[in-house]
């Protein structure tokens, strides 16, 4: 008579798979890290360690959608004192999905209101018990302030601080690049828009360039930020040579809300000299891709045939991915076998 092999249930196996990926020397140099607030001084191996449980958490979930245990022990609280849908939820799905509890503090009807600090508002989340606080601020430099004022060992992540850092962003972009690619390294990635705005356009730069992209960034004078060549990146102001022969094009949002009058001429102008359409990409690589990080407008910085095009436009990819780079942000960061921090 045949016997069964002794069992573990799906969800076991894939707590201890992704619990493994917790074990290499880049996950544990991030975990000791604590925080992630921005992309710059990432070490490779940390990014690699990032981008393989990313890509773990990505295998296991979209087989099998039920959260896992690994993170039943944890509280995240998001903080978002700008408004965001992608970012948002993107954490609270990550959150859950690992079995954490999760807390959104909604800041119209908080403390905040009467004036308290984001660093007495943090505080007082963390003495309820809160692990981790992902935290959204119009001010740059917020995460790093936060993190300066909170003494206890939660992690801060930042989810964009004014127009500094956008770290998931900017990783989930990479992820999903090299789905397409394997590796970035000596690819041609063109970012292009209000790059002085953007938080995601810095982020994006203090990743790619260290992995060995070639990165172009393309805007109307006004809107590209003095001294930024220094990142290591080339300048254009016209788009032609910013996409010739470009693998990746990443189109950001014209930041109004960010802007000063007269930053550019008009939108009309703008749409007629930067706005990706099919016609444009015609000298880039033939295999192209197209990314922008939402929310899009329309008709100015890329055609909604292009947007919807799912042969060239990764924008769909890459919401979906971000759920699973942040579930591996926040595994690595508050995972420990023995349940401490
Ligand atoms: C970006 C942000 O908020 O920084 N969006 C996002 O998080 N997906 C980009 C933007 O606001 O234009």
């Amino acid at each position: 008579m045949l016997t069964n092999p002794p069992e573990t249930s799906p969800s076991q196996e894939i707590n201890q798979s992704l619990a493994e990926f917790c074990k290499t020397d880049g996950a544990k140099k991030f975990h000791r890290q604590r925080h992630l607030l921005d992309t710059g001084g990432l070490s490779q191996e940390e990014v690699q360690a990032i981008l393989d449980t990313t890509k773990s958490a990505k295998h296991i979930f979209s087989k099998n959608k039920q959260p896992l245990n690994l993170l039943n022990d944890k509280i995240v609280a998001t903080i978002f004192y700008e408004n965001s849908t992608r970012t948002k939820s993107s954490f609270d799905l990550a959150a859950r999905n690992l079995g954490a509890r999760v807390i959104h503090l909604d800041v119209t009807t908080s403390s905040v209101t009467k004036g308290e600090t984001i660093g007495d508002t943090a505080k007082t989340l963390v003495a309820m018990g809160v692990d981790a606080l992902v935290q959204r601020h119009s001010s740059s430099g917020a995460a790093h302030q936060l993190q300066s004022v909170i003494a206890k060992p939660i992690s801060i992540i930042n989810a964009g601080d004014g127009w500094n850092a956008h770290p998931t962003q900017a990783l989930l972009d990479l992820f999903t690049m090299e789905e397409i690619c394997k590796n970035i390294e000596g690819k041609k990635v063109a970012i292009i828009g209000d790059i002085k705005h953007s938080r995601v356009a810095r982020s994006n730069i203090r990743l790619l360039v260290p992995r060995g992209a070639d990165v172009h960034l393309c805007a109307p004078p006004t809107l590209m930020p003095e001294g930024i060549a220094r990142m290591g990146v080339t300048i254009h102001d016209q788009l032609s040579p910013a996409i010739d022969n470009a693998d990746f094009i990443m189109s950001l949002r014209m930041q109004t809300e960010r802007q000063q009058d007269g930053l550019i001429t008009s939108l009309e102008d703008y749409r007629r000299l930067y706005r990706l359409d099919h016609n444009r990409l015609k000298t880039a690589k033939p295999a192209v891709r197209v990314l922008h990080p939402g929310p899009m407008n329309r008709g100015i910085e890329l055609t909604s045939e292009l947007a919807d095009d799912l042969d060239i436009s990764l924008i769909q990819q890459q919401v979906t991915n971000g759920i699973y780079t942040r579930m591996a942000v926040l595994l690595l960061l508050l995972f420990s076998e023995d349940g401490t921090r």
